[in-house]
């Protein structure tokens, strides 16, 4: 762990530790302050998993990344850590970890990380990041950059992080560039209700959010299941929302929520997602073929 840069605002004493907080008001470039506080929501609904659940979305995720860009020397950052679950499985991998989301689940994060001693937790976002340029061996963004308004932006802040030689990985919401047209309409419908939804208030949201994970997601899921017992394994994957099949309703009810709950999203291609990295100073980049589209990993030039 490296000394910040700046000084925190503030150091509160969270259940297992410190979190350092660098205050929100100077950053008022790049962040949506009304999906920060979404997320902080979501996140003290949603703030335990089971250990076999997520070991098991890690696989998909990281199906791209090995001992080189995680190892015991690896000083990493996990950008917009949310519950600390990511940070969690690749605690373990390497030296250290540097956990910063600027929302409330920071405190959740604090929770879930409790067993962890090699991580610090820092309140911040990506304009205000409080660690010095070429830092971290590993930075990694999961599921954050397309809830910036800038994403361009935020990718080249976090690479700029990166040292020489190191590795900046992120899962960013794909365009559906790879699927055909029943699956754009079908996203397109879902799209108009996210609008609607995501302006509701908190607790309204949630309930609905919870009814749609039943009544949207389940019969898609269900028909996969259903089709995967009777051997029809091609055909599951061609449902949408297949990333379900084998995931729990209460991973399913947290990312309904995720999905339709948040206000600010943007999608990008296969093509998009490797030019940005390119843009942002990274070479030989690698976008996983495998769900969740699209996961990428590029190395700081
Ligand atoms: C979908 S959650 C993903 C959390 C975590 N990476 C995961 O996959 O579980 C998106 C996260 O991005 C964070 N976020 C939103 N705007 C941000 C910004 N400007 N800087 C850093 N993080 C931001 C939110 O607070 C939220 O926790």
């Amino acid at each position: 762990m490296k000394n910040y840069q700046t000084t925190p605002d503030k150091v509160v004493k969270g259940t297992h530790r410190d979190v350092h907080i660098f205050s929100l008001d100077h950053a008022n470039n790049n962040i949506d302050k009304e999906v920060v506080k979404s997320f902080g929501d979501e996140w003290e609904k949603f703030e335990s998993f089971e250990e076999k659940d997520l070991e098991r979305t890690a696989a998909m995720y990281f199906d791209i990344l090995d001992e080189r860009h995680l190892n015991k020397n690896t000083y990493a950052m996990d950008m917009g850590c949310g519950t600390g679950r990511w940070t969690k499985i690749i605690a373990d991998k390497v030296a250290f970890v540097e956990a910063v989301d600027p929302s409330s689940a920071i405190f959740v994060a604090d929770k879930l990380l409790k067993d962890k001693s090699n991580i610090r937790l820092t309140q911040a976002s990506v304009d205000t990041l409080p660690f010095a340029d070429n830092t971290f061996d590993f930075v990694m963004s999961i599921g954050v950059l397309h809830h910036i308004p800038d994403t361009q932006k935020a990718m080249s802040d976090c690479v700029k992080k990166v040292k020489k030689g190191g590795f900046f990985y992120t899962y960013l919401y794909y365009s559906l560039d790879n699927k055909g047209f029943f699956f754009k309409t079908f996203f397109g419908a879902s799209d108009l209700l996210r609008k609607a939804v995501s302006k509701l208030p908190s607790g309204p949201k949630k309930a609905v959010c919870d009814g749609l994970a039943v009544v949207l997601y389940m019969p898609f899921v269900g028909a996969g299941r259903l089709f995967r017992k009777m051997g029809f394994k091609k055909l599951a994957n061609r449902i949408p929302l297949s990333i379900y099949q084998d995931q729990p309703f209460y991973i399913i009810r947290n990312d309904s929520l995720d999905r339709f709950g948040t206000k600010l999203e943007q999608r990008f291609s296969r093509i998009q997602v490797a030019e940005m990295m390119a843009k942002a100073g990274l070479k030989d980049i690698v976008v996983s073929p495998g769900m969740p589209y699209w996961h990428a990993v590029g190395t700081k030039m």
